[in-house]
């Protein structure tokens, strides 16, 4: 499976790009510059060159994935969605984007869709199908594949088929996928990342997790 990443070049992209990349999956690392992304992913290669990733512009990346995983600011979102809106047409979308509202501790923007995934959603139009998911995973634990991943992680999303693929990526990186219901929901996932933004502040850790019990 192809797996496009949107935004491949900040911390979380490129944390999950790490974990897909070393699961055996070929990556192609979107940027909003081409050279951006190519030096990225030259990058990942020079140190694990057995993985298949290549750098591309957006737009094209969105092209060259059967999956697309959106790892960008909430500001963007619109603006970036609409570009590559046609690519991704008829595809899974992954969207792992917060609208944090920054502070001590972080909070979140409240998105007159419901969720930033429901906004996703409603740009995209209802042949391509929009999962929520990563939401509670550490960027910084991901870049760090020295480091084994555990704990749960929680994908909503209407389509039970395209959760099901997503579910099966989050098994691959060493993940507890769990099904959170549909994608109006994702706003309670979208306000985990700012509590636990806030709780590695007040804990002095960089990578705290969930784990749900009696499942
Ligand atoms: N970091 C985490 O642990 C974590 C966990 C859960 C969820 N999230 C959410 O995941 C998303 C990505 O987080 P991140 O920490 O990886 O973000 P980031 O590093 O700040 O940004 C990711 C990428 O988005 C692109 N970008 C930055 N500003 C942009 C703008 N104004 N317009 C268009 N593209 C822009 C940049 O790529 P180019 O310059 O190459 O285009 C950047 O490398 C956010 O919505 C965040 O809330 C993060």
């Amino acid at each position: 499976m192809r797996i496009s990443i949107i935004g491949g070049t900040g911390n979380l992209g490129k944390g999950l790009a790490l974990r897909l990349g070393k699961a055996g999956y070929h990556i192609f690392l979107g940027s909003r510059l081409m050279e951006k992304a190519i030096d990225a992913a030259n990058e990942i290669k020079e140190k694990n060159p057995d993985f298949k990733i290549e750098g591309l512009d957006n737009i094209q990346a969105a092209s060259m994935g059967d999956v697309i995983i959106l790892t960008v600011p909430f500001k963007s979102i619109e603006e970036i969605m609409t570009g590559v809106c046609e690519n991704a047409k008829g595809k899974v979308i992954i969207d792992t984007s917060v609208a944090l509202i920054p502070g001590k501790p972080p909070t979140t923007e409240r998105i007159p869709e419901g969720s930033v995934a429901q906004k996703v959603q409603e740009i995209v139009g209802e042949e391509t199908q929009v999962v929520s998911a990563f939401h509670t995973v550490s960027a910084h634990l991901l870049n760090d594949l020295d480091k084994e991943l555990s704990g749960d992680t929680l994908i909503a999303g209407d389509n039970q088929e395209a959760k099901e693929i997503v579910m099966t990526l989050a098994e691959k990186i060493g993940l507890r996928p769990l099904d959170a219901g549909p994608l109006r929901v994702s706003s309670t996932l979208e306000d985990l990342t700012s509590l636990l933004i806030g709780m590695n502040i007040r804990f002095k850790k960089k990578s705290i997790g969930i784990n749900f019990v009696n499942i």
